[in-house]
């Protein structure tokens, strides 16, 4: 006869995150609650959770952000970093995903991965022993996300009955998972988007699936005004993303109208935020004085990647006793 191991109190223990569905609304709502509690706690109260771990950054495109966010992250939980770039590390070219992950996972104790398509991350993660998060891929950047979601609820307190409108390239990675994790958390998500650019359908079906139990929905408008009018939060990003530079001279003229500027922002709610994932640029997806302006939040927001991502690291990496459940 053998003895059953209980089930470990945190769920999400041992596990990685490429994409924000793997969540549900509960863990979600958790891994919020665990940022603001990290980042209301003295930046050295918890060098000792991830003492002696080590988390591999292995980056195929340029970051800022994500990169710095990490690295600072883990020095403040006691742990280390080790960072490869560009053409050190470009996953599946030397050798398989799969023995690239197996070799890793006897080194490191999680690995975050800045990608290109979003495959090859899934067949690394499969194979990796360590918890896997996708640092970007063309699908997704749920660490964005996390974010994001930390930084509206900071602001507003939560995230149920609010209306997000994401405007711009509404079919790109940043737009998806912050629609993920939004209508997760019970929110209104509206699209504003050219026929070119807005969701398919199937996006839009699976995101107010996602959606359903929180109360959260998903829609797409290809009127700018219609999709801000009335919203708590506007977003957009660069029209075009890395890696689609070909693109750039038709995604600008396509994308013209949904640009935030603040004739756009004075449909929106008189306390409506503005967000950006960053980088951004000014005079093209947000004007100068939105973006420098009272209503932006995006400092915040990019500060708070490293809050979200403490929280996610203590999450993944250990049995989180003494942290808020
Ligand atoms: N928002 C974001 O992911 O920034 P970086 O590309 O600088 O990491």
């Amino acid at each position: 006869m053998y003895a059953v191991a209980p089930a470990p109190a945190n769920p999400l223990f041992g596990r990685g995150l490429l994409s924000i569905e793997e969540l549900t609304p509960a863990e979600l709502s958790w891994l919020v609650r665990l940022a603001r509690y990290l980042k209301a706690a003295p930046s050295h109260e918890h060098r000792s959770l991830l003492r002696g771990r080590t988390l591999a950054l292995l980056f195929e495109k340029p970051s800022l952000r994500t990169r710095v966010s990490f690295e600072v992250a883990m020095q403040q939980l006691g742990g280390q970093t080790l960072f490869a770039a560009g053409g050190e590390f470009l996953i599946g070219t030397r050798e398989t995903p799969e023995d690239a992950a197996h070799v890793l996972s006897r080194y490191v104790d999680a690995i975050v991965i800045r990608t290109h398509a979003h495959e090859p991350l899934v067949q690394f993660a499969r194979a990796s022993s360590v918890p896997v998060i996708n640092g970007l891929s063309a699908a997704a950047h749920p660490c964005q996300a996390l974010a994001d979601v930390l930084t509206i609820e900071e602001r507003f307190g939560s995230l149920a009955g609010l209306t997000i409108t994401y405007l711009g390239d509404a079919r790109n990675n940043v737009a998806y998972s912050l629609a993920q994790a939004s209508v997760m958390l019970g929110a209104r998500v509206h699209f504003g988007a050219p026929n070119s650019h807005r969701p398919s359908e199937a996006m839009l079906a699976a995101l107010n699936a996602l959606g359903e139990s929180s109360g959260g929905t998903a829609r797409a408008f290809a009127d700018p005004v219609r999709a801000a009018r009335g919203a708590d939060v506007l977003y957009t990003d660069v029209w075009t993303s890395m890696g689609e530079e070909r693109y750039r001279e038709r995604n600008d003229a396509m994308l013209r109208p949904y640009a935030v500027t603040d004739a756009l922002l004075g449909y929106a709610q008189p306390h409506a935020i503005f967000m950006h994932c960053l980088p951004a640029h000014r005079g093209e997806e947000v004007s100068a004085d939105v973006i420098d302006g009272a209503k932006s939040a995006v400092f915040d927001q990019a500060e708070n990647r490293m809050h979200a991502q403490k929280a996610l690291l203590v999450a993944l990496l250990t049995d989180a006793k003494g942290m808020p459940q």
